[in-house]
């Protein structure tokens, strides 16, 4: 669920000695969009052990039902504050994940009989262990104006519910009653309502219709929903119109057993909705509303509709009191139409520096054709649905065309490549390059040497060129990243997500030469669900100018923050890397991974962004090397002046990375292709000579030192703790270890760590919220590994 209240921005640039420029959001509409809700300020997330102990939870045994652990860590963390009156349940839709093993377990709130549709826990479980947590469960007050719950709870659901409706219009009516001009078919409706101790709960026992006062009468909370909802402006004037036919013209049916508590999906199904292709599920249920007053939440009761239509399925509450107000929407992108077969298409084909050639010093561009990795990119690179696609600005085009808008141009659901000479934040209308029906984006780069006035002007002619780089690199690092588990459900960039979860509409927003700087580059990333936006620059390094949008190690490097960010606490929370070592580190996984990208089976060592910045160590300090005279960064090193910074901390991160993945190449050996194998027709992915022969339900292990490394980083990424320093990252790239093979590499992560001061008796002290402190390292191994 995406907050509408608050949205939390991180800006990472790629050097710290350049001014990175904080803009506001992007200020483009698009379609009509609906996903919002409360926010939850005591909401938590815990992975360490001790946080986990605390109530006195301990594992259970290595086969228990991760099912089981879950209620007994729920029992164990909510104590007495679990009763007859506040209650949870196991969602269905908890899974283990293939790949890990890890099991995610959702958890729902249940109050009074309710759900509290934003009360959730979710517990990271493996063999038995309760790895990681978090909670957005109401704490507050449960409202205990029920009779009926203290006696015999549910003798009578129906009065039960009767009693909540009464309760929540006698508390809330009033408050609201004056705030909002209503029509005059709901006025009518609304006064109705205000005077709720004359209103029946009985009429709908038996019938399938409502009284003219009936508390239970949903409908025109329904129908405001659908006149928000629906992208047809012409069923909105009729839904306006035509309010009291439209009202007549719904069906109810009450769901078999309805009233029933917890397990029921609906209490309603209601059919002749406009718009709904099938009947909506109605139930009555909580949802949190932040208080004025203080920090915290109260419950209010809502009508939680699930609606599907043509393209979206939603899940919206409104207020069961003023049913104009819509508390919250969520998009269901895991049950969105999905869209047919895609029909083979030609791939699109470039001419540009191939993936691994870091710079234009290195190698020539060569044609290089769309990926088309069937997993990460299904419906390739150049098409977006047209109910996802920016550019038509809510508009549907007049006649159905489709579901999806295939483009020609370095525009498509992973990223919106263009040029932004201006530095502005409006993107849409910035020039791209059309390559036409064949899709051969292959364009002149031939910079001449100029006089200094004159070669900005010089890097524009080449603009077609550069825009499209920039877009086959970032599409490569969408897939790249896809195949090693940043996927929809963990917050990747996309607009579409093919019905397999996570938050939509946030493709990468990709800025070519980008006005609004020079040597720099920069991305933002907003939560899931909003677009990521990367601005690359022009270096005047040089003459001709040196464009890193040409440089893959700085794109790799900005792409990344999207990645550390959206793994780092949850898709949902962008406030995790902000600054001291967990800034630092939101740096150093960037520089990590693209020296890893373009290192080869052949030892080198290798500086960041040396071509741009005209110079051969780089914009770093030191090159990444494992030799400690050419590079002595130790976490000591940290204490030093001159590393307050998140660039010199990360660098220190990303050698000690550096320095640890070459002992797990030196263990298991190197792979010249860090793409996994395609997956077959039936969806298995082969283990080819990518990952290890794996028994069963074993995850998948890549076999090499290099691809394990990346697959370890990302893993930690996902368990590890919001804010993390370089001890909690470190513990978590054990646990990925411990996770992913059974912790095989326990003593070789340790050496590599503890050979840079970051062993186990590696220390800090005096350290204040603010930061500094005084770094011991550590060089010792864990007793086991001695
Ligand atoms: C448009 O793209 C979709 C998704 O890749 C594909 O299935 C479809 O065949 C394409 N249509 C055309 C006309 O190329
Ligand atoms: C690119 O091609 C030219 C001409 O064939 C050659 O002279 C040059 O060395 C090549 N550059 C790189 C980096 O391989
Ligand atoms: C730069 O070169 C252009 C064209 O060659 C010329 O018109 C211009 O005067 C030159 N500017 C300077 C500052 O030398
Ligand atoms: C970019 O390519 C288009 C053809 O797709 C061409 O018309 C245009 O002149 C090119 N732009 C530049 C600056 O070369
Ligand atoms: C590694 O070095 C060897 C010997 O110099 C060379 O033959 C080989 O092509 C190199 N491999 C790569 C991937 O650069
Ligand atoms: C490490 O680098 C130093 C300085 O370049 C060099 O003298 C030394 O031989 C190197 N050590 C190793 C083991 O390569």
């Amino acid at each position: 669920m995406r907050g509408l209240l608050s949205v939390s921005l991180v800006v990472a640039g790629l050097a710290g000695n350049v001014l990175s420029h904080r803009v506001k959001h992007s200020p483009v509409k698009r379609r009509k969009s609906l996903g919002f809700g409360p926010e939850h300020p005591h909401a938590v997330f815990h992975s360490s052990p001790y946080q986990i102990q605390t109530n006195g939870f301990l594992p259970m045994g290595a086969d228990a039902d991760p099912i089981e652990v879950a209620h007994r860590f729920v029992k164990d963390i909510l104590g007495t504050k679990l009763t007859r009156e506040m209650s949870y349940k196991i969602r269905k839709d908890s899974y283990t994940d293939v790949n890990t093993g890890v099991t995610h377990v959702y958890v729902r709130q249940v109050v009074n009989g309710l759900e509290v549709v934003d009360g959730d826990i979710n517990i990271n479980i493996k063999d038995g262990m309760v790895l990681s947590y978090g909670s957005s469960f109401y704490d507050g007050d449960i409202p205990k104006y029920i009779a009926h719950v203290d006696t015999e709870l549910m003798v009578d659901p129906h009065q039960h519910y009767c009693d909540i409706l009464s309760e929540e219009l006698r508390l809330r009516v009033q408050p609201y009653g004056d705030q909002v001009p209503l029509g005059d078919a709901r006025a009518a409706h609304h006064d109705a309502l205000t005077d709720a101790h004359s209103h029946n709960c009985a009429s709908l026992r038996e019938s399938t219709s409502f009284g003219s006062d009936d508390m239970y009468d949903f409908r025109s909370a329904l129908l405001q929903f659908m006149v928000a909802a629906t992208p047809k402006d012409e069923v909105a004037q009729d839904i306006l119109a035509n309010y009291e036919k439209h009202m007549d013209n719904m069906d109810l049916e009450p769901v078999t057993g309805h009233f029933a508590p917890n397990d029921s999906p609906a209490d309603f199904l209601v059919s002749n909705v406009p718009d709904a292709v099938n009947p909506v599920k109605v139930k009555l249920a909580y949802i949190q509303l932040p208080s004025k007053e203080s920090a915290t939440t109260h419950l209010a009761a809502v009508w939680k509709f699930e609606v599907e239509m043509q393209d979206n399925w939603y899940e919206a509450a409104v207020s069961v009191v003023a049913p104009h107000r819509i508390i919250s929407v969520v998009d269901w992108a895991s049950d969105a139409p999905i869209p047919e077969d895609p029909e083979p298409v030609e791939p699109a084909s470039y001419n540009v520096f191939t993936w691994g050639v870091n710079d234009p010093s290195v190698a020539n561009r060569t044609m290089n054709k769309e990926n088309f990795d069937v997993l990460a990119s299904p419906a390739g690179w150049h098409a977006v649905p047209y109910a996802n696609d920016p550019s038509l600005r809510g508009v549907r085009p007049s006649k159905k065309k489709g579901f999806w808008r295939n483009t020609t141009t370095t525009w498509g659901n992973n990223v919106f490549a263009q040029e932004n000479w201006e530095g502005q934040n409006a993107y849409i209308d910035n020039y791209r390059p059309d390559a036409g029906k064949a899709k051969v984006f292959d364009y002149k780069y031939d910079p001449k040497v100029t006089n200094s006035t004159d070669a900005q002007e010089e890097a524009q002619k080449y603009i077609n060129n550069t825009v499209a780089q920039l877009f086959y690199t970032t599409n490569m690092v969408h897939d790249f990243y896809y195949r090693y588990g940043f996927d929809e459900v963990s917050g990747n960039f996309q607009q579409y997500n093919f019905g397999r979860g996570g938050a939509e509409n946030d493709a990468v927003i990709a800025n070519a030469q980008d006005g609004s700087g020079y040597n720099n580059a920069n991305f933002m990333t907003p939560p899931d669900g909003q677009n990521g936006r990367m601005r690359m620059y022009l270096w005047n390094t040089a003459i001709p100018y040196r464009d890193g949008d040409l440089e893959a190690g700085i794109v790799i490097h900005e792409l990344s923050h999207g990645l550390s960010t959206r793994l780092t606490g949850g898709p949902a929370n962008s406030g995790c890397l902000g600054w001291g070592e967990s800034g630092g580190m939101g740096e150093g996984w960037g520089d990590f991974l693209a020296t890893t990208i373009r290192s080869t089976s052949n030892y080198s060592d290798y500086a960041m962004g040396a071509w741009a910045a005209n110079q051969a160590h780089g914009i770093r300090n030191y090159v990444y090397s494992l030799n400690e005279t050419v590079n002595p960064s130790t976490y000591k090193t940290l204490d030093k002046p001159g590393y307050w910074g998140v660039h010199a901390i990360g660098e220190v991160w990303a050698e000690i990375l550096w320095v640890v993945s070459q002992r797990l190449i030196k263990k298991h050996g190197y792979s010249d292709n860090l793409f996994p194998p395609e997956p077959l027709a039936d969806g298995t992915v082969p283990t080819g000579d990518f990952y290890r022969p794996s028994a069963g339900k074993q995850p998948r292990v890549p076999k090499h030192g290099n691809t394990l490394s990346i697959q370890l980083v990302l893993n930690a990424m996902k368990l590890q703790t919001c804010r993390p320093s370089f001890f909690d990252a470190r513990d978590a790239i054990i646990q990925a270890d411990q996770v992913l093979t059974g912790g095989e590499n326990f003593c070789t992560l340790w050496e590599g760590f503890a050979s840079r001061g970051l062993g186990p008796d590696a220390k800090v002290e005096g350290r204040t919220p603010w930061g500094g402190g005084i770094r011991t390292n550590g060089f010792s191994l864990p007793l086991a590994c001695q």
